[in-house]
């Protein structure tokens, strides 16, 4: 479970996220959805405490990302623009990150086989497509099998048998009864991967719609209403 209640932030005098009050529930996949520039990453950051706001908290299970304990078992995610050491192969990458966190070495062919990387695992990153490098991404937030997944526009880049994928990825991952958030600025993307869809625009939130055939009209109504 995600909480977030009456999030701000500003940069100078730009107003990233305004009051931003929402709950993500586990069992589901929810969208984050927005235009470029509406809040969403900011608003990720700040449930990954990586950006602190300037009121209202963003809990995980209750508590902060900051006050977690071994939080990489928690939480795990996928950031925009992950960068990877292209010298290094995929597995020695997620090597890495388990010596790092002090998980076992073992989750390394575990997430590679569960993203399905498995083939490409002994290669080095720089040679990798830009799917494979969400797939590598998408690997290393899943190594401490935390039950919260916390993905920012996942799906760029991604060709339509990758959305594919990973639409399915994210519905079996969540119907074993953990928490997914994946935002995006792309409302067709969002409507094949998600349950329920968070709109925001300006920082605020301005509806909660269910993914289904009336998610576009109802997306860019609540949008166009929201200026
Ligand atoms: N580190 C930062 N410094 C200054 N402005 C920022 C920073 N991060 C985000 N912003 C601004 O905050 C607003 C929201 O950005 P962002 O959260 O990235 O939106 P989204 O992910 O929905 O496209 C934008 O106007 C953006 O330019
Ligand atoms: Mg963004």
């Amino acid at each position: 479970m995600i909480s977030v209640t009456a999030l701000s932030k500003s940069f100078g005098s730009v107003r990233a996220v305004h009051d931003l009050t929402f709950e993500v529930a586990p069992g589901t996949v929810t969208g984050f959805l927005g235009p470029n520039g509406a809040g969403k990453t900011t608003t990720l950051r700040m449930i990954l405490g990586l950006v602190r706001p300037d009121a209202g908290t963003a809990l995980i299970g209750g508590t902060r990302y900051t006050d977690l304990e071994s939080p990489v078992t928690k939480v795990g995610a996928v950031l925009e623009s992950t960068a990877f050491h292209p010298g290094r192969t995929g597995r020695l990458h997620l090597e890495t990150l388990c010596l790092a966190a002090g998980i076992p070495d073992r989750r390394v062919g575990e997430v590679l086989t569960e993203v399905d990387l498995l083939a490409a695992a002994d290669r080095r990153v720089g040679g990798y497509s830009l799917g494979m490098r969400q797939r590598l991404a998408l690997a290393s937030a899943l190594l401490g099998d935390p039950a919260v997944l916390v993905l920012d526009e996942p799906a760029n880049g991604l060709d339509p048998e990758g959305i594919h994928w990973l639409r399915g990825y994210l519905r079996a991952h969540a119907t074993t009864g953990r928490t997914v958030l994946v935002s995006s600025h792309t409302l067709t993307e969002l409507s094949l991967m998600a349950d329920d869809v968070l709109v925001v625009s300006e920082g605020r939130l301005v509806a909660e719609l269910p993914a289904g055939p009336d998610l576009e009209d109802e997306y860019l109504t609540a949008i166009r209403s929201s200026r």
